[in-house]
């Protein structure tokens, strides 16, 4: 069953997203923003790349949305003074106060299952000729660290009793799958690629406790999380390089209606 919880250690995220923060900023030169737009930052977590969304936006406004409480509270904290306003939602469920001339997203669309009902829901919050602009985990992604990750989970003990009906919390989507998926959403002028992004990772204890493992973790009791964590480095190689595969999104709301 996929896991109820939702949350993560904002904090923690916080001090260790340095991949992410690599990945958004290439994203964020790649909306060519002109600096007064509002913009919709979708799965914002714990607002260290919104703050970098705001810095190209001297005269704009950005919507920051999350579903998770920690990574909501972390955002507001961060974000405090900046014409940021930070809703928790689920983005399947997204409603904005005002249609957005686009739409920044990263490292979030992977941990959606229903991608159908997500690019509907984006497209609606959109203005016509309205952008977005995105990238996540597509397939393929991380394979090589979540065998190590599934092994350990599935086959060793004392883990493998807390994993039965525990399913992966991703969806890493392909390329061609999801170009027809944003056409079918009321978007035209679609790209979609997929690209290899191998990553070393400086700090990898914190970093896979509170990124990649975060979702095994709550499958296992406390006493059992870092014992779980600690052996799946063990099985790693040193030093990690994360096998990281981006999914990239650029795509225009079309401006004839959808049904
Ligand atoms: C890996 S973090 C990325 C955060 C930020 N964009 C960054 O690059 O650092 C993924 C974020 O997506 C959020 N998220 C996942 N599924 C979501 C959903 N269905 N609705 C809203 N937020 C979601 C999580 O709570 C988390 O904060």
């Amino acid at each position: 069953m996929p896991s109820a919880n939702r949350d993560w250690d904002a904090r923690t995220y916080h001090r260790v997203s340095t991949p992410h923060r690599g990945w958004a900023k290439a994203l964020i030169d790649r909306l060519e923003l002109r600096g007064d737009e509002t913009v919709c930052d979708a799965g914002c977590g714990s607002g260290a790349v919104t703050a970098m969304l705001a810095d190209a936006l001297p005269a704009g406004r950005i919507y920051a949305v999350d579903v998770a409480p920690s990574m909501v509270a972390h955002a507001r904290e961060t974000l405090a003074g900046r014409p940021v306003t930070v809703l928790a939602q689920e983005l399947t469920e997204l409603t904005l106060p005002e249609p957005v001339d686009a739409i920044f997203s990263s490292a979030t669309f992977h941990w959606i299952a229903d991608h159908d009902t997500l690019f509907r829901r984006l497209a609606l919050a959109l203005r016509p000729g309205g952008r977005l602009v995105a990238q996540c985990g597509g397939e393929g992604n991380i394979d090589a660290f979540r065998a190590i990750a599934d092994d350990v989970a599935f086959t060793e003990a004392p883990f493998a009793q807390y994993f039965q009906d525990w399913t992966r919390p991703w969806h890493y989507a392909g390329a061609d799958a999801t170009a027809v998926r944003l056409t079918d959403a009321g978007f035209r002028d679609v790209h979609t690629w997929l690209a290899p992004a191998p990553t070393a990772i400086d700090d990898p204890k914190p970093f896979l406790t509170s990124v990649c493992l975060v979702r095994h973790l709550d499958a296992l009791p406390p006493a059992l999380r870092e014992v779980f964590v600690d052996r799946v480095l063990e099985r790693c190689t040193h030093p990690l390089v994360l096998d990281y595969v981006r999914l990239n999104i650029v795509a225009t709301k079309s401006t004839e209606a959808v049904d």
